[in-house]
């Protein structure tokens, strides 16, 4: 056994090792649990008691031996490859920009929440409408000047001519077709105008419409629900005042104004100077339309509103033309909070 061991102990001393390949050869061969060494340890028993305690000895030194120059190898190796991928620990991290939600985004989905906090649910519907949903069914007569090529972008697909929505009421006509009353629901979503474009025009932006169908629904819920709105959007000293107006899918109808934001509508350029901006349309569903769209106009009444959400983006933000938008410079776009 001592003859065995001193063998080995020489053959441990000789291993030459140069990679990591060769470390876990090493390992099998005198660490592994059918290394030479652990049948000796088992052999240990048949050795007579007087020599036992001396034999057990060099043996456990043995181990201690291989185990020492296992450890010793694999830090070696440990240190070489973290020299290769020369990674300087003490080095300060780099810092990098984090993405930031564009401006409309972040309006779009302010405006969500506050009518999901009233019950109002999202519904959406398609870019490219067919007449029927963008215009007939709101009650828009056969010569009206909005169905002019002028204002719409008309397109061929199919058999049909379509048109690309020009406003986001088309969705209203889309749900009412669908579902029954009651009916609570808001639609985001691009439209398109044709429209030269400019800083006060341009011939794609963003809508949110609304949407309330039930019995007993008054204008006095309008008026209530938009107060509730422009306070919750530009804090709870907003004021708004209706203006009557004309929009063929509502009657009566009404043009909403907030008090300004910028000058606390003590009068500045913004508002030229009236205290008020106008922030969107609105009214009481016209009967035609609930008709149109199979809801019976003797049992159920609605409101609607329809905003553009770049406009309330320019209030909130102060952005002066509507082309910065969409040009994606990232010097306009990394000044709204970032993602995370
Ligand atoms: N669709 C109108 C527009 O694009 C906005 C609008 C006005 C929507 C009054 C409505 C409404 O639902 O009742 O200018």
């Amino acid at each position: 056994m001592r003859d065995k061991i001193t063998e080995l102990s020489r053959s441990i001393a000789n291993f030459e090792m140069n990679d990591i390949v060769q470390l876990e050869a090493f390992r099998i061969q005198f660490l592994g649990s059918k290394s030479e060494i652990k049948t000796l340890f088992g052999e240990l028993k048949s050795v007579p008691n007087e020599d036992k305690k001396s034999v057990g000895k060099e043996l456990n030194d043995l181990r201690v031996q291989a185990e020492e120059k296992f450890t010793n190898f694999r830090s070696q190796l440990e240190t070489a490859n973290i020299e290769k991928e020369s990674i300087d620990f003490s080095r300060t991290g780099e810092s990098f920009t984090v993405g930031s939600h564009h401006p409309i985004s972040l309006v779009r989905s302010e405006i969500i929440e506050i009518f999901n906090r009233i019950g109002f649910v999202v519904s959406e519907g398609p870019e490219i409408e067919d007449d029927w949903h963008n215009f007939s069914a709101l009650n828009f007569p056969p010569e009206h000047p909005a169905r002019d090529m002028q204002d719409t972008f008309f397109i061929e697909k199919g058999e049909k001519e379509m048109a690309l929505r020009t406003h986001t009421s088309s969705v209203q006509v889309r749900v009412m077709e669908n579902q029954k009353p009651p009916i609570r629901t808001i639609s985001p979503g691009r439209v398109y105008r044709n429209e030269a474009i400019s800083a006060r025009a341009h011939c794609f932006f963003h809508q949110v419409e609304g949407l309330y169908i039930d019995k007993n629904v008054s204008f006095a819920d309008l008026k209530q629900t938009l107060l509730y709105f422009a306070q919750e959007m530009f804090g709870e000293k907003a004021q708004i005042r209706l203006r009557p107006s004309y929009f063929p899918f509502t009657e009566p109808s009404a043009e909403v104004d907030v008090s300004c934001t910028i000058c606390n509508a003590k009068g500045c350029n913004v508002c030229k100077h009236t205290g008020w901006l106008e922030i969107l349309g609105c009214g009481m569903v016209d009967p035609n339309v609930l008709e149109a769209a199979g809801i019976d106009s003797t049992m159920y009444t609605g409101y609607a509103f329809g905003m553009g959400i770049e406009r309330i983006t320019q209030l909130k933000y102060k952005v002066n033309d509507l082309r910065l938008y969409s040009e994606n410079d990232v010097r306009f776009l990394k000044q709204f909070t970032p993602s995370i």
